[in-house]
């Protein structure tokens, strides 16, 4: 018999074609990030009604900065502006959102708005909305050992029996399960830096939708296609 996987607990999403969508419309770049803005809310409302506690969004990576100035001023615009729309969302729905990345970077306002919308949310458990910004899995880990060796001098962590659990507690996903589910669209097959550790044992979906044009059908689907793989991690299949 056929061991089937149940819906995925936490799912990780690698936004990307939002660039080639507007150009193959001759539209401007930012007008595919407006777009791309649009399906992330399409996104959660799925992800609620599908009752997936944890989603995880890679919005801005901390190689993105290397972009067009007035690109990247145009993301962080529309990230304010989502933020703005947004709050409103997570409250009714009882959404909790965190960010992962270097968020002090980030421009004033959006840091203001961003703390702002993580203060009021913390006490809710209903779904769980982290918002990868400036995030990089490679900046990460620096973190966790700068962390880790701060921690040490000071006689709080016990270096002589670590385990990969300790190590973890000082990602910056310290509170969040390991994603069951990767998806990326634009049909681009790498991780580009994101969760490199966290996904060691998570299944990949790649989909060549653009992200603006990726809907509730297409999470679904992609839903649909984690629930018949076989997962695993490193055993064999029982064989009755
Ligand atoms: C993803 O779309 C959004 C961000 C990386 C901010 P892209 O802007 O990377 O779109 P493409 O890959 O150029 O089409
Ligand atoms: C990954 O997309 C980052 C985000 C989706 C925010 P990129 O478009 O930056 O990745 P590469 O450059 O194709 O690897
Ligand atoms: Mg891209």
């Amino acid at each position: 018999m056929r061991m089937q996987a149940e819906l995925p607990r936490h799912v990780a999403i690698i936004m990307d074609g939002n660039g080639r969508w507007a150009t193959e419309r001759e539209l401007s770049r930012i007008e595919g990030h407006k777009n791309g803005a649009l399906a992330v809310k399409k996104v959660i409302e799925a992800a609620l009604e599908m009752k997936i506690p944890y989603i995880t969004l890679y919005a801005f990576s901390s190689e993105n900065w290397s972009r067009p100035k007035a690109e990247v001023d145009g993301l962080m615009h529309l990230l304010n502006q989502f933020l703005k729309q947004e709050q409103k969302t997570f409250l009714e729905n009882q959404i909790r959102l965190r960010t992962i990345g270097r968020l002090d970077e980030l421009p004033d306002e959006n840091c203001k708005l961003i703390q702002d919308t993580i203060q009021k949310t913390k006490q809710f458990y209903r779904m769980h909305v982290t918002v990868a910004l400036n995030y990089s899995s490679k900046n990460e880990l620096v973190d966790a050992v700068k962390g880790m060796l701060r921690d040490a001098q000071l006689g709080k962590l016990n270096t002589t029996s670590l385990e990969y659990s300790d190590i973890a507690s000082y990602l910056y996903t310290k509170e969040l399960p390991d994603p069951d589910l990767i998806i990326r669209t634009s049909g681009e097959f790498r991780l580009s830096n994101f969760l490199l550790l966290q996904s060691a044992y998570a299944e990949i979906y790649v989909t060549p939708t653009y992200w603006p044009d990726f809907d509730q059908t297409d999470f679904q689907k992609a839903i649909d296609h984690y629930s018949s793989r076989d997962r695993r991690y490193g055993n064999v299949r029982p064989t009755i």
